[in-house]
């Protein structure tokens, strides 16, 4: 069994650290404008916005999920934006006790947007008070212990709770129902990581020619965090070995040198593939399996690794677990021996 912390975990698929949070937030776009693709779920949103400015209220709670940096965070962001809202930030983990939520709850103003990252990590009771307040803008607070305690309802502003997760099967039932407006966000297609990525280059200033472009948007795993990640890492890449300007044989160095294929895939996507193939036969076999034998922890493979790996058709999930598919087999150059 290999043993492997997160900060082993290779170079564009790593978690958040400060540094890329600072760096995040300067590409993130503003507006709906900015925002690259997306359509449908813009659509929606943009119809609630328009609707609710003209009732003067504030737009219904909103729920995103997807993948990991398809952009809920910062379509939060945009939505508060257009809503001309203050967008207050929190994460399921961060609220302990009811009484932190309750405070944040009533230091809102009117309007006010409400982020809860992580939203399927909120404690149980804390999620019981967050219902009446997304429901009714109040909320019950039991003043003092046993059996003379009483329960005290106050009145809080109207909000927008906007809730995001990677995770649509871990949110409880009723969490789920609350929300109005529930939202999936998809890969997006090689043409819109093309202009995420001719976006962030403008920003920071990199001159990629055209057909490195195209190249490298198929080189993202079609996700946008993924892409600018790899536009710093191409940059690094044109400054030493080239004359700046990122040309399709920089972007082939640098893809080299991170060990990332032309499905996008890295060291450690392959690894989850080979460990199917090589140790289960291809499968079915259960996550946690798969977990134990590549010393990846059980969530980052089925919240990092597997979506995009199902997307492109290199693994199947069934009841009985995951498989790989011949297209994973033919990828990887291994020989499919048939199973007794
Ligand atoms: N539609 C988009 N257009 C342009 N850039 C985008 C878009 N979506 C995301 N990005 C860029 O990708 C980065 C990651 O997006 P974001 O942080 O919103 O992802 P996320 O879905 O919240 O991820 P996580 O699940 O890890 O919290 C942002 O910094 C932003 O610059
Ligand atoms: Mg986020």
């Amino acid at each position: 069994m290999i043993e492997r912390d997160s900060s082993e975990l290779d170079p564009i698929l790593k978690k958040d650290d400060a540094e890329e949070r600072v760096f995040e937030d300067d590409l993130r776009p503003g507006t709906f404008t900015d925002y690259i693709g997306q359509e449908q779920i813009k659509k929606g949103l943009l119809l609630a916005i328009t609707a609710a400015k003209q009732r003067s209220e504030p737009i219904d709670h909103v729920l995103l999920y997807g993948p990991p940096g398809l952009g809920k965070t910062t379509l939060a962001h945009v939505i508060a934006n257009e809503m001309g809202g203050t967008i207050k930030i929190t994460s399921g983990p961060a609220i302990e006790r009811p009484a932190d939520l309750a405070s944040l709850l009533t230091n809102l103003e009117e309007g006010d947007i409400l982020f809860i990252d992580e939203i399927h990590r909120l404690p149980r009771t804390v999620e019981e008070i967050l219902y009446p307040a997304m429901e009714d803008y109040v909320i019950d607070i039991m003043l003092g212990k046993g059996p003379s305690a009483q329960s005290l309802r106050l009145d809080i502003p109207k909000f927008t709770l906007i809730g995001a997760t990677t995770r649509f099967g871990a949110l409880s039932g009723p969490m789920r129902d609350r929300f109005g407006l529930v939202h999936r966000l998809e890969y997006y297609s090689p043409d819109q990581i093309e202009s995420i990525i001719a976006r962030s280059a403008n920003i920071l200033d990199i001159k990629i020619d055209k057909p490195a472009l195209e190249k490298m948007s198929f080189r993202t795993r079609l996700t946008p965090r993924i892409a600018n990640r790899l536009i710093k890492r191409v940059r690094d890449f044109a400054q030493v070995h080239g004359d700046g300007v990122v040309t399709s044989d920089i972007l082939d160095g640098t893809l080299k040198l991170l060990d990332i294929d032309e499905y996008g895939l890295e060291n450690s996507d392959r690894r989850v593939l080979r460990t199917i193939i090589d140790h289960y036969g291809g499968g079915p076999v259960g996550v946690s399996a798969i977990a134990a034998a590549t010393g990846e922890e059980r969530l980052t493979i089925e919240d990092v690794y597997e979506p995009y790996l199902i997307q492109i058709g290199f693994l199947q999930r069934s009841h009985r677990g995951r498989i790989a598919t011949d297209k994973a087999y033919g990828h990887l150059g291994i020989e499919k021996t048939d199973k007794e």
